[in-house]
């Protein structure tokens, strides 16, 4: 590091408490990861993806993960969903050990990934019509989320009809309508353009205000990281592990403009630091 790189290293931690020092949780409420990792087998031999990770989200938590392409971000999000076992370690989501996947999370995929053959209304109902819950108490939520999304007036259409950002809208309130406890978003912003993105990002930390549920985000983009999180995990290059958490002390409820403070421009260069040589982030 060069000295005015230092200096302006000093300056910054004036404002900022540049590592998270929150009380680690009981494990009883929000997400707890004991010695997680990842090691992929196939044919062609193993492909460590993640190294051991120890952290916990608090119950209520907005907390967001960056980190490189390849990293180990998605995952780590579908071993907490249960979709996928580690390696080594243990999950507690909400105190009971992760082993399956489990119905007390709404997940929202890289990729859309709705059904080809149903119309946008039943595939955000599909979630209500898995766990069997009453259609009807469901169908006014369901509607009113498509309308939160700017998707009113597309129930009927099929995926296909849909642009690629609309349709990842649309993945947003299947993960939201039986109103899970806890929200795992694998980049639910990534194929939006940048004023959607904004206004999502908006949307998405009014409904985890208004409604304390605990989100865990991934992204590529540091300064949505800092926008949205309570803290913002940094993550190191495949196999990954934990560069760095941080505290984000912008107080809430935050507008856009938050991102002309300099405490947020301090954070997202300060987080930009640890991906010096890569370009993989915006
Ligand atoms: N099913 C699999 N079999 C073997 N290797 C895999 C498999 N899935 C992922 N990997 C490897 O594990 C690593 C992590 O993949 P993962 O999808 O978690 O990365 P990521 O951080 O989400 O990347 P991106 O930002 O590009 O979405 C990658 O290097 C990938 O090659
Ligand atoms: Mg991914």
């Amino acid at each position: 590091m060069n000295a005015a790189n230092k200096s302006a290293d000093v300056q910054s931690g004036a404002h900022l408490r540049l590592v998270s020092d929150r009380a680690a949780g009981t494990g009883a409420s929000g997400i707890t990861l004991s010695g997680v990792s990842k090691t992929y087998r196939s044919r062609d031999g193993d492909v460590p993806s993640l190294r051991p990770l120890d952290f916990h989200i608090n119950d209520g938590e907005f907390f967001v993960v960056v980190g490189p392409s390849g990293c180990g971000k998605s995952t780590l999000l579908k071993m907490i969903s249960g979709l996928l076992a580690p390696t080594t370690g243990e999950i507690l989501v909400e105190g009971e050990k992760v082993t399956k996947p489990h119905g007390n999370v709404g997940i929202v995929f890289q990729n859309a990934l709705l059904l080809p053959w149903r119309n946008v209304l039943s595939n955000v109902m599909l979630p209500i019509d898995m766990k069997k819950l009453p259609r009807d108490k469901f169908l006014p939520r369901a509607k009113e989320l498509l309308k939160l999304v700017g998707l009113e007036g597309f129930e009927r259409k099929l995926p296909w009809q849909l642009s690629g950002g609309m349709q990842q809208r649309a993945s947003i309130c299947r993960a939201l309508v039986h109103d899970p406890r806890i929200m795992l978003m694998d980049e639910p912003f990534g194929a939006l353009d940048a004023m959607t993105r904004e206004k999502m990002n908006v949307e998405l930390m009014r409904i985890q205000r208004e409604t304390g549920k605990t989100v865990l985000l991934i992204t590529h983009s540091i300064p949505e990281a800092v926008f949205l999180a309570d803290r913002v995990l940094v993550m190191t290059e495949r196999p990954g592990a934990i560069a760095a958490i941080y505290d984000v002390p912008l107080p809430r409820p935050r507008s856009l403009d938050a991102m002309a403070d300099p405490v947020f421009t301090e954070l997202v260069q300060r987080i930009r630091k640890h991906f010096f040589t890569q370009s993989s982030l915006d």
